[in-house]
């Protein structure tokens, strides 16, 4: 029997690609859909018929009935707003316990995780680096320290080492004078999850998708944020605390490089950034607002306003070469169809130097630009690749020229059948 492959989807910028867009044509390939890094901090808005989900920790390819969901080893979860966003799937009438899989290995993130990220973030006044507040750092950081609290953990003494990590905890916030605050409730809450959590099968996922490959099956190991976000690849310190890129797939789920195939990166035709951080092709002006206005870019977890810029071919170069992309989907084309020109980020300057790879310090860095014709044409309506505008098909030749790779989906709006699969 051949044995089976992991493809990997991934947000190669900075997060917010717009992947549950295209989970649909995705998922129905696969008979595994696994998480591999990540928690509460992402938001993947899948609309389903006619119905909208947002998806924090749970699989895309829960909306599947045949399928197996995973939340990988790398994972991090907090058992109450995994319990909100699962009772809200069960609602809609979706089986849960038998379909969704959770690696006893991932780590629990506790609320007083988020009062820490929190304390954090205001002692770090100017510079904090604009997290969505869910306690990822604090979590990663215990893991790290090997004190975290693991999923396999509620099958053990749990109420012990529970209070015992509170308790550190709780030092921590008194020696940063962080002490005003409550989380009785949210305490209850949780405590609710972490009894819901019993009722799934808490397991050792390594072997599950192993055993699954080796009997010939597909994964599909579905990132969250972006590459840029990645704690050793990203814009450090402004970056997430877990590993988003191709190789994290490899830890966040057990499985061995020589598994990987596909790895699917995906970037919109455009460049937005939620939160702190380095940003070269960030625009101030009015172009920036018509980008997050006609492309929504609103955070689908903190709500902000999404910081936009034209595309960076930069960073999506870099990105491309850290993960290994092998194909790449290009989002929200549509956006830019009202633009005379489209500007593309090709290299970044300061001082007199300019650079065409990502600098160690990103920060004070101004974009070179080239300028291409723009569209000026109603892509929406658009449906297959012979009737792409010519100034848009050559945006696309554009693009895969300067970095070498075939763009293999091209989005260009928000209905299901505006996805042209080339
Ligand atoms: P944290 O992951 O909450 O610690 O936030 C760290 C940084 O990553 C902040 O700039 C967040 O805005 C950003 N971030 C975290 N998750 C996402 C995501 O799913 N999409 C986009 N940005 C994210």
């Amino acid at each position: 029997m051949t044995k089976g492959k992991v493809d990997a989807l991934l947000g190669i910028v900075f997060g917010d690609e717009g992947k549950g867009k295209v989970v649909d044509y995705f998922t129905p390939r696969y008979d595994v859909v696994a998480r591999f890094a990540g928690g509460p901090n992402a938001g993947h808005t899948i609309i389903f018929d006619g119905k909208k989900f947002v998806l924090r920790s749970i699989p895309s390819g829960i909306f599947d009935e045949g399928k197996i969901n995973i939340i990988g080893n790398g994972c991090v979860i907090a058992p109450d707003l995994f319990m909100s966003e699962a009772h809200e799937l069960e609602a809609a009438g979706y089986e849960l316990t038998k379909r969704l899989h959770i690696s006893r290995r991932a780590h629990l993130i506790l609320p007083t995780h988020r009062v820490l990220d929190r304390a954090y973030e205001a002692a770090k006044g100017k510079n904090k680096v604009g997290t969505t507040g869910k306690g990822i750092g604090p979590t990663y950081s215990d893991k790290a320290a090997r004190v975290g609290l693991r999923v396999g953990d509620i099958l053990h003494n749990f109420d012990e080492k529970y209070k015992a990590l509170k308790a550190r905890h709780e030092q921590i916030l008194r020696d940063l004078h962080y002490t005003d605050y409550d989380i009785t409730e949210e305490e209850q809450k949780w405590m609710q999850g972490i009894e819901y959590m019993r009722k799934f099968n808490l397991t050792d996922t390594e072997y599950e998708l192993n055993h699954a490959l080796a009997e010939g099956k597909n994964v599909l190991a579905e990132g969250a944020q972006g590459s840029l976000l990645d704690i050793d690849h990203g814009t450090y310190p402004y970056v997430s605390s877990s590993s988003t890129t191709s190789g994290g797939v490899c830890t966040g789920l057990g499985i061995a490089p020589n598994s990987i195939g596909h790895v699917f990166g995906i970037f919109k035709a455009y460049s937005t950034r939620v939160g702190g951080g380095p940003f070269p092709v960030e625009l101030f002006d009015e172009t920036g607002d018509t980008i997050r206005h006609i492309g929504n870019e609103y955070g689908a977890v903190t709500g902000r306003n999404r910081r936009c810029g034209w595309l960076d071919l930069v960073a999506l170069k870099y990105a491309i070469m850290i993960n290994g992309v092998t194909d790449l989907v290009m989002m929200k084309g549509d956006v830019l169809d009202g633009f005379d020109t489209i500007k593309v980020c090709t290299a970044y300057t300061k001082d007199g130097e300019t650079v065409t790879e990502i600098p160690y310090d990103t920060e004070g860095w101004q974009p070179v630009y080239e300028e291409l014709p723009g569209w000026k044409t109603d892509l929406t309506a658009v449906r297959a690749e012979k009737d792409f505008p010519a100034a848009f098909a050559s945006y696309i030749a554009y693009i895969e020229k300067a970095t070498g790779t075939p763009i293999k989906i091209v989005s260009v709006g928000p209905d299901r059948e505006a996805t042209i699969i080339r």
